[in-house]
């Protein structure tokens, strides 16, 4: 496991993307071991709030020196870091959480599905398998406002579902599957925990291995606060219960493992 750093990041540019969405590129050396499904804490500059908001990494750029954040405005942390500008500094603690593990889509079909804000840690996933696979990503938005798809399109076979049926088809990202009749052996996913465990049920009916990220659970990000624990079906060494944090034992766990 990679060290974790807290670092002062540079922003380089940051745009609105969709409705209430950002994308931030922001120069870091936190860049050089993050791997993709991890994500970062981000702090803010009011000390009232000592525990940083976890983000997940979307990207990292091809040196290694930069990381995009994209990221959903939904209280007073994330909207103090919409209003930062290129040259400004925030401070931000990473890698954090373990990844996708991609060694388990080697030489598999493998399709990585997104829903809502857990589109975006997809996308250096869907990068760096696509280096040598083809990969499949069915990736599901409100409406037409399909952020990142036309970059996912640059990596991979993309589908798209839509609740209001703008684009793609009309439904979740399950439905998406079974239309355009995907078959696979692995499903990397993230996104909202009804999503995840449609994911869940989908793949255990049809033999499939799934590995979810619980991302959207985290709340401090660095178990402080144990706002993310999380039940599972084997006992903790430590704990003597069958719960885990999804901060520090994810974000991602294979869906067996999972009593949800
Ligand atoms: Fe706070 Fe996990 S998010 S302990």
């Amino acid at each position: 496991m990679t060290k974790k750093m807290k670092k002062e990041a540079k922003v380089l540019s940051q745009k609105l993307l969709a409705d209430g969405i950002f994308d931030l590129w922001l120069e870091t050396e936190i860049a050089k071991d993050t791997c993709p499904g991890q994500f970062v804490g981000v702090y803010t500059v009011n000390k009232a709030a000592l525990l940083p908001r976890p983000i997940s990494v979307c990207e990292v750029n091809k040196e290694k020196t930069a990381i995009r954040l994209v990221y959903r405005v939904v209280g007073t942390g994330t909207a103090e870091f919409a209003l930062y500008q290129p040259g400004d500094y925030m401070m931000i603690l990473g890698p954090l959480g373990n990844g996708f593990p991609l060694e388990k889509a080697e030489g598999k079909r493998v399709v990585l599905m997104g829903g809502g804000i857990g589109v975006p840690p997809l996308l250096e996933t869907a990068k760096r398998l696509g280096e040598g696979t083809d990969v499949i990503t069915v990736m599901g938005y409100r409406n037409s406002e399909t952020f990142l798809s036309d970059e996912f399109e640059k990596y991979s076979r993309l589908y798209i579902a839509s609740d209001d049926g703008s684009v793609g088809t009309k439904g979740n990202v399950i439905d998406a599957l079974k239309e355009n009749k995907i078959d696979c052996d692995v499903i990397f996913a993230c996104g909202p925990m009804p999503m995840l465990r449609g994911i869940k049920a989908y793949a255990q009916e049809n033999g499939i291995k799934a590995y979810l990220s619980l991302e959207e659970k985290m709340a401090c990000g660095v178990g402080a606060c144990l706002g993310c624990i999380c039940k599972t079906k084997k006992v903790d060494d430590h704990s003597h219960v069958k719960n885990a944090r999804i901060c520090t034992d994810g974000p991602v766990f294979d869906a067996d493992d999972l009593d949800m």
